[in-house]
């Protein structure tokens, strides 16, 4: 066995100012993920963030709600946390960048910086709000156009035309704070020389450290020439200051990033076994990755990397970009309703759902990842429910009711739990190189291969057979172990369905190594449903109240298309299902062997049916048009093979068959054409 190795691991920090929705998700989802999958291989990972607390936006917005920016940021750092949480995210530390070992590391690193020669001062001239008494970033200054003359825009780009420019290039220039004309001032304003760090920068990002489509756009960067980089703000402004600087701060981007550092600074006092100094010292041997969205690449690969190396530290190990979240296609829009905020998701939905989904469709690129609402539905149901968790459901009660409970020894497929075994490098490869999009695939391959054994056993038909019990419990010790191995491969994305799945199974918390081992004369649990498909009702009721909930503080990222575009319908009987959907449902031909009615069932037949490869028992509440259920044997009909069985007062249906008309004697079954064969596919 190699040794554990040492990873520290970082989500970018929220801005302490809003709440966090699904677009946030995508990454705090996909870094959990990879945090949990090295935990379960025996690794050591730490995964820590914390809230970005500093700015000027931060600030007004105090301002604007009468009470102080620590109190804000202690407000917000307890909703994140606690949405952080319920998406079942597990820090190590949540911790905020106003926070004393922020300001001791922040101060160290610029003195660092200044004292070998990598801070450099000049005088800068930008707008000031004579009323507020401060300057004025550019988002802060609204004007007329200089190109097009729309009025109202922001201080470096129209939004009508497209144009870019300087703030002082707006006509009639207004602070959109107070509504006062600025004026122009000086001052004094502190630079990072990252020019200094060109070679190194030029090296490093061309050293594995980057995705190749990173390094390309990090490239064009550096090609272009490094520019020094202002790190001061002037008084007011809610940060740290500037050590011998009064009345100037540090830029909010100067110090979240060794926010990174002060979070782990903060575990490591309450984890003796931590050492600061081993994770983020220059000779360090701790692997280090920051997960972060494609528009912070240049703090990131650029600034960072050249911060830590100017003040004596370790750089990263890997920086891991990934891109934007659409929804259906679209931007987030409110008037759409798929702006949706993670508690306004948590209110409606399991977060297991949204888990599966987005590592079902994140690669290791750095594409966005669409969030279709009703290839959401129709993925999670189907994968999870109608696949994985259907292994075990179509399999427990058997041995409940066969054995007791006790899971009998003996490899009645060894080819097959050879098959999952020999996948396994394989999946934990896509994982670690966090092409989850791959691991999911693989794992519901072996799924589909599991369930198709299962239907080729078919022990549903083998139980009512003499002598057949042995057999019953073979294929069903089978089933429950392949179901054993799924968990165990989805356990980093599906915590809590592992956690259901591991009572049930009676066995301790599950670790990747245990996939090399089967269960055998192992007595189980009571089974319990481990989880239910997605109503698109509550797809909708999510979607209508992301509609409610929206709040002036955020601004519509997309425009204002007219309803129904790409949502589902409200009627879920006349929702739209796409092709896939409707491919998932395995529709076949039945030849009706026999039909009976059935003693103290009123409207019900039992139907035993012929579809090519098996018999199924389905009970059909067709009696009432059908008095005479004998004249129903040799007849085709059309079912639904691949209905999850469903336990009824008279036994198990096994699939529905097909009917029209409003009830009563007007019930016809449909037939297909002559020349139909049993067993054939409808297409
Ligand atoms: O873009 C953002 O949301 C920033 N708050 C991310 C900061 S990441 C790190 F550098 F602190
Ligand atoms: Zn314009």
């Amino acid at each position: 066995m190699s040794e554990p190795r040492q990873i520290l691991v970082t989500s970018a920090l929220p801005y302490a100012n809003g709440s966090i929705h699904l677009g946030h998700m995508v990454e705090y989802v996909q870094t959990d993920m990879w945090v949990r999958f090295q935990k379960h291989r025996g690794n050591q990972c730490i995964y820590v963030c914390a809230d970005d607390a500093h700015g000027s936006a931060i600030m007004l917005r105090a301002e604007k709600e009468g009470i102080t920016p620590e109190q804000l940021i202690a407000n917000v750092q307890l909703e994140h946390s606690g949405d952080f949480a319920d998406f079942l995210v597990e820090f190590d530390n949540f911790h905020s960048t106003h926070a004393e070992e922020n300001r001791e590391l922040s101060s160290q690193i610029y003195l660092r910086l200044r004292d070998a020669g990598h801070i450099a001062t000049r005088s800068i001239t930008q707008y000031f709000d004579p009323e507020k008494q401060m300057f004025l970033a550019d988002r802060f200054i609204k004007g007329t156009c200089p190109k097009c003359g729309t009025e109202d825009q922001y201080g470096d780009n129209c939004e009508k035309c497209g144009a870019t420019y300087a703030p002082t290039d707006l006509k009639n220039p207004k602070s959109a704070i107070s509504g006062a004309t600025p004026v122009l001032k000086d001052s004094q304003h502190f630079f990072f020389k990252l020019p200094d760090f060109q070679a190194m920068l030029q090296t490093w990002t061309r050293s594995g450290t980057l995705q190749d489509a990173v390094a390309n756009k990090i490239a064009e960067w550096l090609d272009a020439g490094l520019q020094q980089w202002d790190i001061s703000r002037d008084a007011p402004y809610f940060g740290f200051e500037i050590p011998d600087e009064p009345g100037k701060y540090f830029y909010v981007w100067l110090d979240a990033p060794i926010g990174y550092m002060a979070s782990f600074k903060n575990l490591c006092a309450r984890r003796p076994d931590l050492d600061f100094d081993a994770f983020w010292g220059k000779d360090s041997t701790a692997e280090l990755y920051h997960f972060i969205g494609k528009d912070i690449v240049n703090f990131h690969a650029l600034f960072w990397p050249a911060m830590l190396e100017g003040s004596g530290y370790r750089k990263p190990t890997g920086i891991n970009v990934h891109g934007y979240l659409t929804v259906n296609g679209q931007k987030m829009s409110k008037s759409r309703g798929t702006f949706i905020k993670a508690r306004t998701y948590l209110d409606h939905l399991s977060p297991e759902y949204l888990r599966y989904y987005y590592a079902a469709k994140l690669g290791k690129g750095v594409d966005d990842l669409d969030l279709n609402l009703e290839d959401f539905v129709q993925k999670v149901n189907s994968d999870l429910v109608g696949k994985v968790v259907n292994i075990a459901s179509r399999c427990a009660g058997f041995i409940h009711k066969g054995n007791a409970g006790v899971l009998v020894a003996g490899n009645a497929a060894p080819e097959l739990t050879d098959a999952f075994l020999a996948a396994t490098p394989s999946i934990a490869e896509a994982y670690e190189a966090r092409d989850f999009a791959r691991a999911m695939r693989e794992i519901m391959g072996l799924a589909d291969r599991a369930n198709a054994w299962i239907a080729d056993k078919a022990p549903w038909s083998l139980a009512k057979q003499e002598g057949k019990q042995d057999e019953v419990q073979a294929v069903c010790a089978v089933g429950i172990n392949l179901f054993r191995q799924l968990i165990i491969f989805l356990k980093p994305v599906l915590p809590l369905l592992a956690a259901d799945a591991e009572a049930f199974l009676n066995v301790a918390p599950l670790t990747w190594n245990d996939h090399a081992t089967l269960l055998a004369n192992h007595q189980l649990n009571a089974f319990k449903p481990l989880m239910t498909r997605i109503d698109p009702v509550k797809v909708q009721a999510m979607s209508d109240a992301s509609k409610e909930d929206l709040t002036a503080s955020q601004t519509d990222t997309g425009s204002a298309a007219p309803q129904g575009n790409g949502e589902l319908a409200k009627d879920p009987l006349s929702a739209e299902i796409d092709f896939d959907a409707f491919a998932a449902v395995d529709l076949r031909v039945a030849l009706i062997l026999k039909a009976e009615a059935v003693e103290g069932a009123d409207k019900l037949l039992r139907l035993t049916l012929d579809i090519g490869d098996e018999q199924r028992n389905v009970f059909s509440g067709i009696k009432s048009a059908y008095p005479n259920p004998a004249e129903l044997e040799g007849r085709l009909t059309m079912m639904i093979a691949n209905l999850k069985p469903r336990k009824m007062r008279f036994g198990i249906s096994e699939g529905m068959v097909m009917a029209a008309g409003p009830g009563g004697e007007e019930i016809y079954l449909l037939s297909p054409d002559t020349g139909a064969k049993p067993g054939q596919r409808i297409k």
